[in-house]
C-alpha cells in the first residue's frame, strides 16, 4: 500500500529544478519526514546506464526509440525504487518524470500523444505524483542559464524552436491536470521561487489532510 507522497519536479532545461529539489528535500526533512531523492531518467543502476546512453550527444536515435528508453528506464525505476519507497512511507522526489516525456518527446520531438499515453498506462497503471511542481520559464532564460553552467547534452543542445515546443507541452499538461501539476513562476530569484514552493506545498497538504 502507498503510504508516502510522490512528488515531481518539472521544467525545461534551465528552469532552476535542481536548486529547488535540494530545497525541497531540506524542507521536508526538517519536517521529519523521510525523503527519497532520485531523478529520471536514470535512479536505478540499469537507467543510470540507460541515461547515459540517452543524453550522450555522439548516440543518435529514432524518437521513438528515446520515449521507449525513456519509459524503460521509468518501468525499472518505479519497481525498483519508487514503489518501495513509497510503500515504506517515503515521501520519494523526482527530479523529472512522465510529464517529461509527454514534453521532450511528444513536445519537442513531435511524437504521437495517444502513443505515449498508452506507455504512461502501461508502465504506471493508475499510479500518478501527488503533486508536480511545473517551473515555468521563457526558453531565452532557460537557455542562458544553461550554457553558462556546463558543456550541453542531447537535449541541451538541441535549438531555441525544440525548447519552445517542450515549454508548450509542458503548459498543455499542466491545463490538462490542473491539481496536481502546480505551475512555479521560475523568472523570480531562488528565494522567491523557494518561497512559492513551500506555499504550494502547504497548500496542497492541508487541502488533502481536510
Ligand atoms: P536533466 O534532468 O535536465 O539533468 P541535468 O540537470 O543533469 O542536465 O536531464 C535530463 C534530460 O532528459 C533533460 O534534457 C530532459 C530529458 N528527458 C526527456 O527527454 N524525457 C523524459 O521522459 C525525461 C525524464 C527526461
Amino acid at each position: 500500500m502507498k503510504l508516502g507522497k510522490f512528488i515531481t519536479l518539472e521544467g525545461i532545461d534551465g528552469a532552476g529544478k535542481s536548486t529547488q529539489l535540494d530545497f525541497l528535500a531540506t524542507v521536508l526533512c526538517a519536517r521529519g519526514v523521510t525523503v527519497t531523492v532520485t531523478r529520471e531518467p536514470g535512479g536505478t543502476p540499469l537507467g543510470e546506464r540507460l541515461r547515459d546512453l540517452l543524453l550522450d550527444q555522439s548516440t543518435a536515435m529514432h524518437p521513438e526509440t528515446e520515449a521507449l528508453l525513456m519509459f524503460a528506464a521509468r518501468r525499472e525505476h518505479l519497481d525498483k525504487v519508487i514503489i518501495p519507497a513509497l510503500n515504506n512511507g517515503n515521501w520519494v522526489i523526482s527530479d523529472r518524470f512522465t510529464d517529461a516525456s509527454f514534453a521532450y518527446q511528444g513536445g519537442g520531438r513531435g511524437l504521437n500523444w495517444e502513443k505515449l499515453v498508452v506507455l504512461e498506462k502501461w508502465v504506471q497503471d493508475t499510479l500518478q505524483p501527488d503533486l508536480t511542481f511545473y517551473f515555468d520559464v521563457p526558453v531565452e532564460l532557460g537557455r542562458k542559464r544553461v550554457s553558462a553552467l556546463k558543456t550541453l547534452d542531447r537535449f541541451e543542445q538541441e535549438q531555441q524552436d525544440f525548447f519552445q515546443r517542450v515549454r508548450d507541452a509542458y503548459l498543455t499538461r499542466a491545463r490538462q491536470f490542473p491539481a496536481r501539476i502546480q505551475i512555479i513562476d521560475a523568472r523570480q530569484s531562488v528565494d522567491e521561487v523557494n518561497a512559492a514552493v513551500e506555499k504550494t506545498l502547504d497548500r496542497i497538504f492541508m487541502q488533502a489532510s481536510l
